[in-house]
């Protein structure tokens, strides 16, 4: 791998070994990006190479949208399953025009409210948009994210930009472009370091195909604050939540077992204790004020206070103590009021054994 400051764009730092795609690493002012490292993306982009960037929820690993043949190389650098369709990112409100058929009436209080922000929108798929990336169905996911990066990039590509979480096929989603480099390394040509990204879990996705709106992919947008800004009812039919396809029972794991605990902070320290007993090397996740209960033995990550912060730290917490060579990871359910939903769905999901 290439790395370089936002100042030294031709300096190697590292050259990774054994791999086909010579990855650079390129470091990128989050707020205020540099626009001549922004066009050189953009140009990426256009090649139909791969670039992995940040957004204010997950990093995304970004291609031209409009382009079968670019969309193709994101399944094969993530090793995802090509029927699990890809979210779109537009830079601007036109830019929907090329993607979707249209808004439907009742989804847009959703875009006036949440765009750009962490909410994706499933709606009737535009011609030009590559078939790979609705995985053959007629429909599309759509974001607008906020992120200064992702926007001027988008925005400078000039085309629609298909992006997955920038994590490989059953790996918790990329948080810090360290994440992307630990997965993705050898298989993307650009990888943009904007530092971590600010919600860290990922946007909500819903359906407004149908006479109402869906939930199929609870996240970093509350199903209560639509409700309260924007005044609609969002359908939570399936009792998992995850009606999204690829949605699998198992994602977001890590390699090491994950404990997932129902109910209060002595739940889990009960739990805790009971797999210390059993000689299991240990590790938890836990609030700060749960932190005290434990002893050195175990292995504590702490997660701060409140739900945003235990969203934003979670999947880099999960890959610290998955590095850890532990024997199993426990963790206490935060229940489903507001950010608890997707940080259960993703905890549920990151618990469920092997089939
Ligand atoms: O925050 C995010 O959404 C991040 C950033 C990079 O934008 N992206 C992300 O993408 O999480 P990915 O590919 O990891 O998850 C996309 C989700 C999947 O659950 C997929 O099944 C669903 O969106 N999805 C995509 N297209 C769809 C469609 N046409 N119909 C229904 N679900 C769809
Ligand atoms: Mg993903």
């Amino acid at each position: 791998m290439k790395h370089h400051g936002a100042g030294a764009l031709r300096e190697p730092y590292t050259r990774s070994v054994g791999t086909h795609i010579d990855t650079e690493l390129v470091r990128i002012d989050p707020v205020h990006p540099d626009p001549g490292l922004i066009a050189r993306a953009a140009d990426y982009i256009r090649r139909g190479l791969l670039v992995a960037f940040p957004t204010e929820t997950v990093y995304g690993l970004g291609a031209d949208a409009l382009s079968e043949a670019a969309v193709d190389r994101i399944f094969v650098a993530k090793g995802r399953d090509p029927s699990d369709p890809l979210i779109v990112h537009i830079g601007d409100l036109a830019g929907i025009e090329r993607v979707a058929i249209d808004v439907p009436e009742a989804a847009r209080g959703l875009v006036e409210a949440f765009w750009p922000g962490a909410l994706t929108l499933v709606l009737e798929r535009a011609e030009g948009v590559a078939p790979a990336v609705s995985a053959g169905r007629t429909t599309v996911a759509v974001r607008m994210p906020s992120h200064p990066v992702a926007r001027q990039l988008i925005e400078a590509a000039g085309v629609p930009v298909a992006a997955p979480s920038a994590n490989r096929f059953m790996r918790t989603s990329a948080t810090t472009a360290q994440h992307v480099v630990e997965d993705l390394d050898g298989r993307v040509e650009l990888i943009l370091d904007g530092g971590p990204a600010s919600a860290g879990i990922e946007s909500t996705v819903i359906d407004a195909t149908g006479p109402a709106l869906r939930l199929l992919r609870p996240g970093a947008v509350t199903i209560e604050e639509i409700r309260r800004r924007v005044g609609v009812k969002v359908l939570v039919d399936s009792q998992h939540s995850g009606a999204s396809p690829g949605m699998l029972a198992r994602h977001y794991a890590p390699s090491t077992r994950l404990r997932l605990v129902g109910g209060d902070e002595q739940a889990l320290a009960g739990a805790v204790e009971e797999e210390t007993w059993q000689g299991h090397r240990v590790g938890v996740l836990c609030t700060d004020g749960e932190a005290a209960a434990f002893d050195r033995k175990v292995v504590v990550e702490r997660l701060g206070t409140e739900l945003e912060e235990v969203a934003r730290d979670l999947y880099a917490a999960i890959r610290r103590l998955d590095a850890a060579g532990l024997d199993v990871i426990v963790v206490r359910d935060y229940g489903e009021e507001g950010l608890g939903r997707a940080i259960h769905d993703r905890l549920r999901r990151a618990a469920t054994p092997l089939a």
